[in-house]
């Protein structure tokens, strides 16, 4: 994930900025640079690679009292040196730092071009700075409230000006923050790559630009009305400070999951369609697609599953699925007009790989859902659709999770379109529920205090089981590997069905179960199974929409409900009060939380 910072003070601005910059390492990235306003003009320097050798490529420092720097972390645009940020106008006058995703960027450049404009990067980020340029007379404040209204997408932005004293922030749905010093002020993505500098923060918040002199800090809403300064005292130590002010990762990572989801939707749905862009040079094919194999591992299947739920409900495909450890040495009768799909986070997994290879090999093209662009998946797929997780530390998987969802909803109904499956009613009507989840998830997560409740009475267990049907035991899948993952509890998800034909054995009053039922059109078959749970004394856990929380409050021992939305969107809205559930389970017992006993995040070794 991109990482911001900015300095502008008495102190020598390189060394701030390095240091600063090096403490958002954390958030991953594959580049770096840095912008300084000096005497002679802007100084750039950036480079691919870590910040280090940005470092050993600057031969002489100029001196400077102001200035921007970057790490990035590619979305548009492969890893090399012309992609990495700062990026300038043609002038070279106007510098920008960028952390997000500028929706509408073609056609901002196809018009900038158009009036002489020379880009030198395959960035969304560019047009910004060429946009400055075009309004720019003297004052970059007024050029940057002229184009505002011109951006749409997801932006936290850095900028400078030769002409002037100022570095300008602008947050809109990517976190900015600013350090305030005594006689200097600080610009981040985050606190913690201030906090030798400063404790005292104002935490931007959507919609707002701040003005940041040496002395003084003037912020703004997008119409250019004055907005006080909120300022937040923060007193965290260094450990909790890399992992936002959270105790591990994997909450941090969960409590991202509203953004991740939000990020992964945009640029992809416009005007009630979705527009998936990297399939256009498949698109031919795709029209022909009668089957396709979707393969991954661990967390990444259990996405694929649900994936291949929605492409047979939606677009009517022929749908086969494998892990990809078993794909790879299984007998295949590969069909004609069939595609495969390939999910992982890291795009390195190596049985992911080999599957993908192996399908290519016999002439089948293959279609990447994964995490990393540049990794090997990526590079070698035939089509990528990148999920905009950002970097996922954690062993655990849970943001990369929830976004490969993100992206297979987009592509079944991408495919539901292309076969002429769905009309645009019905896309629509899908589409504006799907654009509210990020909405409804951070619901389910400010309510993660009663999930940690209900953990209170379940973490001295030994056994757990999950029950649901059809997308509920998809998701239950899920629920039930986050928490033998990370707690060791034993822990196994079944469907709900096969309960009498064995499991049942094992249900005693010490082996609570989580009841999933958000498939409203076979609840009542799954509430018979609950029936059989709590006749052998079984606690049960029940995972509901709120719209059925009358009839179901009281058939568990504790109930949760999820804000409503359609039973096919319900793994989306479901998975986080799971994910919470593994987390403080895991937590009371005192594990390992980030790095689980015998698991590693990227599995590159069959
Ligand atoms: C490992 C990780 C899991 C992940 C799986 C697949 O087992 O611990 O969290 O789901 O690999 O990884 P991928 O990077 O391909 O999604």
């Amino acid at each position: 994930m991109c990482g911001i910072v900015g300095y502008v003070g008495p102190k020598d601005a390189y060394d701030i900025l390095i240091e600063s910059l090096k403490k958002l390492e954390y958030r991953g990235y594959d580049s770096s640079g840095v912008a300084l306003k000096t005497n002679d003009g802007i100084f750039i320097a950036k480079k691919k690679g870590r910040i280090s050798e940005l470092e050993s490529d600057i031969m002489d420092v100029p001196t400077s009292h102001l200035g921007i720097a970057h790490t990035r972390w590619a979305t548009h645009g492969a890893p090399k040196d012309e992609n990495a940020h700062p990026h300038t106008d043609c002038t070279g006058t106007i510098a920008v730092v960028h952390n997000g995703i500028i929706e509408n960027y073609r056609e901002l450049k196809a018009s900038l071009a158009q009036k002489g404009h020379k880009f030198t990067s395959e960035t969304d980020t560019e047009v910004v700075a060429h946009l400055l340029e075009e309004y720019y007379q003297g004052d970059i404040l007024s050029a940057l409230f002229k184009i505002l209204p011109l951006l749409k997408g997801a932006f936290a932005l850095g900028i400078i000006s030769l002409k002037e004293e100022r570095i300008l922030a602008v947050r809109q749905d990517s976190p900015l923050v600013i350090g305030l010093g005594s006689g200097e002020n600080f610009l981040a993505s985050d606190i913690p790559a201030l906090l030798s500098h400063t404790k005292e923060f104002v935490i931007m918040e959507n919609g707002q630009v701040a003005d940041i002199r040496a002395d003084h800090v003037d912020m703004y809403d997008f119409d250019g009305d004055d907005i006080p300064l909120k300022i937040t005292h923060v007193d965290w130590d260094e450990a909790q400070a890399e992992k936002g002010g959270y105790d591990h990762f994997m909450i941090k990572e969960i409590m991202e999951q509203d953004q991740a989801i939000k990020n992964t939707l945009l640029g992809r749905v416009i005007d009630n369609h979705v527009i998936l862009e990297e399939l256009t040079p498949l698109q031919e094919k795709l029209q022909k697609t009668e089957r396709i194999y979707i393969t991954a591992c661990g967390t990444a299947y259990h996405a694929g599953m649900v994936g291949a739920y929605l492409l047979r409900h939606m677009a009517g495909l022929d749908v086969e699925i494998e892990v990809a450890s078993e794909f790879r040495y299984a007998k295949h009768h590969w069909h004609d007009n069939s595609i495969g799909l390939v999910i992982s986070q890291s795009g390195e997994t190596a049985d992911t790989l080999q599957a993908l290879r192996l399908m290519q090999a016999d002439g089948i093209p293959v279609i990447s859902v994964v995490n990393v662009l540049g990794s090997s998946v990526y590079r070698e797929a035939d089509a990528s659709l990148l999920t905009q997780a950002g970097p996922e530390i954690a062993v655990a998987s849970t943001k990369a999770y929830s976004t490969q969802l993100a992206v297979l909803y987009l592509f079944a109904i991408y495919m539901a379109r292309l076969k002429g499956l769905l009309d645009n009613e019905a896309e629509k009507h899908i589409l504006q529920e799907l654009w509210n989840v990020p909405e409804k998830v951070r619901v389910v997560l400010n309510q993660a205090h009663t999930i940690r409740e209900i953990a209170q009475d379940t973490y001295k267990t030994n056994d757990i089981f999950f029950i649901g049907r059809q997308l509920d035991y998809m998701l239950a899948l899920e629920g039930s590997l986050k928490l033998k993952e990370i707690s060791y509890i034993h822990s196994e998800a079944f469907p709900a069905g096969e309960l009498k034909h064995g499991p049942l054995a094992l249900v005693t009053s010490d082996t609570p179960t989580i009841a999933i039922l958000m498939q409203e059109d076979i609840m009542e078959k799954t509430i018979s199974n609950v029936s059989e749970v709590k006749a052998r004394q079984g606690d049960v856990f029940v995972l509901a929409f709120e719209r059925n929380k009358k009839a179901l409050h009281d058939i568990g021992r504790w109930a949760f409900f999820v804000p409503d939305t359609l039973p096919l969107l319900g793994p989306l809205v479901g998975i986080p009060v799971l994910q919470l559930f593994a987390y403080y389970n895991a937590v009371l017992r005192g594990t390992d939380v980030d790095k689980p006993r015998n698991l590693a995040k990227s599995v590159t070794v069959e």
